[in-house]
């Protein structure tokens, strides 16, 4: 074409009075090596690799990038054969030749149509590991993983989890899978966790490598979550499309709730929901009470990249779960069913996937789809009235749905309250007509009363259990009755969310003797009820860790109107030292029957063998020099990363003279292993010391650490704002200057990164006056920064709008 007929600029290719049907060729030159935003095709170390999702592909080539555009891809890549022995792109490889300079060439065509976020390529010197599935249909699928050379001894988990969630996607939702290979790449440097590109999805190294000496527990069960996540986009994302980005919840709502299904699945499914839900309440919480607040399905923004948030993916999950609830799980599948024999190979809506569950199952969800498009998190006030003569207990409920961004006076939510009755010091749960323990409430009103008659003396009452909404829910329970849920509820969450609910009150209490310079005192109550979980047969020993741990900081801060950030530091210390004194010698005695010399294994009870050990050990070095030997004794002899892992962060934590020797003989037996260096970096940040910001300084300039690596940005200055706020809520505000700062330079390199670490300085709000100041100068600051990213700029100026 000639030049007049078209103008082409870095963001946009205008054609001037183009034929009614055209063929365009584009040839465009472009440059991995300096792409440090990872969005496009860039370079991580030698390797050549792509990042489409959401708009990469602009980068790489003029197109129409946008989701609901659908086609099929024919990839011929060019190479050089020593540099690049592995070229791989989507779909089938269908010829390969050599050239005659050393170079040579393959191409690859994917035969299903896709819209361009799912294309992939990759180009460099991988070694991989190869497996095989045979799908339910007969047909036989090659599986590759590939890595760098010296990795590729830590792929066996995910290629297993891989076979996993593929026979599980057939068994529970009857998706096969539909291409002759699945192959997955991975990547030191990497945006996000992972990418489901068809056929060829490109992982965060993070969520592949492990190695019972490299990874502990919790990257296990993230390998098998994320594997799992990105395999079940094959249907809920790629054979059925999202119409544009605003319906990106349609494809990551869905997908997240399927792949919390499949690791409930995998293993203990009672402490998974504790965690999604845990997880849920510290960030998408936060989320929607901030200046950030967006709604499921939002309906404006100025940078897509900004909304992979937690609400589009956890809330969005819950919202599906909901659907799962009300459906039930068989009329659930077959509206999923429907849903993908209606809209395969077709870029649809939230609405379309909502009209089919109703169609389906005959259940109107006009009112159930306001959790779509309202943003913030209901408000439940509960009240139970129980009537000696009667017995009979009258349960209201009232809902409210506070004010977000843009939106007020919101109309109720359909809510559906799971609820189960337990009587005081008994084990013997109550059964509703329905012959189950647990009945769902359909609480569609604003306010609305429920009876619960002919009951056998006055019952505690189990509420959301399972978590069965995204809601916050208050009611006024004695202490006794809480303990009595922690010990007898046979729902796991509820089990957990009493003991929560204990240890808030005590550490509110504290938080006011603090205040008025009283003694401390914690809570009778929560001592004996934490006694008595200690005490208790470790049948559940995973379970058993979670209810005693002690809710964090950042999320105690976030129950507050304004956050009393020296309060809670204080009295979270406090209590868990207090926990730990009551009951040293318990913890002692399971500690000892915990510990195991066997060769470290990834199974259920082996994991929470070792999380109730090291919650133990958490809790004894809190009592400084006593246990300081036992301590010290595990990060020697441990023989995996977990334990290892529980040892120095209890040394770190707990003020150890011996601290920085242990960390850098840390540091000196793992520095080949950068996802190890990694958890270095994040322990640190995370450390419970007064010179934590000087050392995260010095750590910025180690040569571990890399400002263009999103991992080690995660690790350590993630970290410090997320897991550490009374040194980065610093009343001279020192952390926020810092975190500014890495904001400002992480900018210019990767907007992307940039935007999530100016997250830490957007619910300024919440803060006391003086702090507030300091939070918006140092928003001020990055604002005025010249050729401020629309990444960083959106969130910093929407937060000082609020
Ligand atoms: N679609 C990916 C997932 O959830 C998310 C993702 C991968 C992503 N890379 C990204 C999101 C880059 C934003 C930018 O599985
Ligand atoms: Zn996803």
């Amino acid at each position: 074409m000639a030049d007049s007929k078209f103008k082409a600029t870095p963001a946009e290719l205008i054609i001037n009075d183009p034929p009614k049907r055209f063929i365009l060729k584009t040839i465009v030159q472009i440059y991995p090596q300096k792409n440090t935003e990872l969005s496009g095709l860039y370079k991580s170390g030698n390797l050549y690799c792509t990042q489409c999702e959401a708009e990469g592909f602009r980068a790489i080539t003029y197109f129409l990038d946008r989701p609901d555009v659908l086609t099929t891809y024919t990839v011929t890549i060019h190479a050089d054969k020593t540099k690049c022995p592995v070229l791989l792109s989507n779909g089938n490889l269908v010829a390969k030749g050599d050239s005659p300079d050393g170079r040579h060439w393959v191409k690859w065509v994917d035969p299903f149509k896709k819209p361009c976020y799912l294309f992939a390529l990759v180009a460099g010197d991988l070694k991989h590991i190869s497996d095989s599935f045979q799908t339910q249909s007969g047909r036989k699928v090659s599986l590759e993983l590939y890595s760098e050379a010296e990795n590729v001894s830590k792929c066996d988990f995910a290629m297993q989890s891989l076979k996993n969630a593929m026979a599980w996607d057939e068994k529970v939702y009857g998706r096969e899978y539909d291409l002759d290979i699945y192959m997955i790449v991975a990547v030191n440097d990497f945006n996000a966790g992972a990418m489901e590109n068809k056929g060829l999805n490109i992982f965060n190294t993070k969520y592949i490598l492990a190695r019972p000496d490299t990874a502990v527990d919790q990257n296990y069960a993230d390998i098998e979550s994320v594997v799992g996540h990105e395999y079940f986009h094959n249907w809920s994302g790629n054979r059925v499309t999202c119409r544009d980005w605003f319906q990106l919840s349609l494809k990551e709502g869905f997908t997240v709730f399927r792949d919390q299904q499949f690791s409930a699945d995998m293993g203990s499914a009672g402490v998974g929901r504790i965690d999604d839900v845990d997880m849920l309440r510290n960030h998408q919480f936060a989320e929607d009470d901030g200046p950030l607040a967006h709604p499921v399905r939002p309906d404006s923004y100025m940078e897509i990249n900004n909304f992979y948030t937690t609400t589009i993916y956890n809330k969005g999950a819950e919202v599906i779960r909901m659907l799962h609830t009300l459906l039930g799980p068989e009329t659930f599948r077959k509206a999923c069913d429907e849903y993908f024999a209606r809209y395969d190979g077709q870029a649809v809506t939230c609405d379309d996937f909502v009209a089919v569950m109703s169609e389906v199952s005959g259940v109107d969800l006009t009112q159930f789809k306001l959790w779509y498009s309202l943003a913030g998190t209901p408000h439940v006030k509960v009240e139970s009235y129980y009537d000696e003569k009667t017995k009979n207990l009258k349960v209201k409920l009232y809902q409210t749905n506070p004010d977000t961004p843009g939106q007020t006076k919101k109309p109720p939510m359909y809510i559906p309250l799971a609820v189960g009755l337990v009587y005081p010091d008994s084990n013997s749960p109550y059964m509703f007509e329905s012959g189950k323990t647990t009945e769902v409430l359909s609480f569609t009103q604003r306010e609305q009363e429920f009876n619960f008659p002919d009951l056998k003396g006055k019952p505690v009452l189990s509420l959301l259990r399972s978590f069965s909404a995204p809601i916050k829910v208050d009611y006024s329970y004695s202490n006794s009755e809480l303990a009595s849920l922690v010990r007898y509820d046979t729902d796991p969450f509820s089990r957990w969310e009493a003991a929560q609910i204990l240890y808030r009150r005590s550490i509110k209490e504290l938080c006011a003797d603090l205040k008025s310079k009283r003694p401390l005192t914690t809570e009778a109550d929560l001592l004996s009820s934490f006694s008595s979980t200690v005490s208790q047969d470790n049948n559940d020993p995973e379970l058993l860790s979670r209810l005693l741990r002690v809710p964090s900081q950042a999320y105690l801060l976030d129950q507050l109107d304004v956050y009393d950030v020296e309060g809670v530091y204080q009295a979270h210390q406090h209590l868990r030292r207090t926990l730990a004194e009551h009951n040293q010698k318990t913890m002692m005695a399971q500690y000892e029957k915990l510990k195991t010399n066997r060769p470290y294994e990834y199974e259920t009870a082996a994991v929470g063998a070792r999380a109730l050990k090291n919650c133990y050990l958490s809790y004894l070095a809190t009592l400084g020099k006593t246990y300081a030997n036992v301590v010290e004794e595990q990060f020697q002899k441990a023989n995996n990363m977990t334990d290892k892992l529980a040892a120095l962060e209890a040394l770190v934590n707990n003020r150890s003279k011996r601290k920085s020797e242990f960390l850098e003989a840390f540091f000196e037996q793992w520095k080949q292993e950068p996802l190890v260096v990694d958890k270095w970096f994040a322990l640190q940040a995370a450390a419970d010391s007064p010179t934590v910001l000087s050392e995260i300084k010095g750590l910025v300039t180690h040569p571990a650490f890399k400002l263009t690596n999103p991992n080690n940005v995660y690790s350590l200055i993630g970290t410090f704002f997320r897991a550490n706020p009374y040194y980065f809520h610093a009343a001279d505000g020192s952390g926020y200057q810092f975190l500014a700062d890495q904001v400002i330079e992480l900018d210019a390199k990767n907007p992307q990164v940039g935007a999530r670490m100016v997250t830490g300085l957007l619910r300024w709000k919440k803060l006391d006056d003086f702090r507030q100041d300091l939070a918006r100068a140092q928003l001020e600051r990055i604002l005025a920064v010249k050729n401020l990213s629309k990444n960083v700029y959106e969130l910093a100026y929407k937060s000082l709008q609020s």
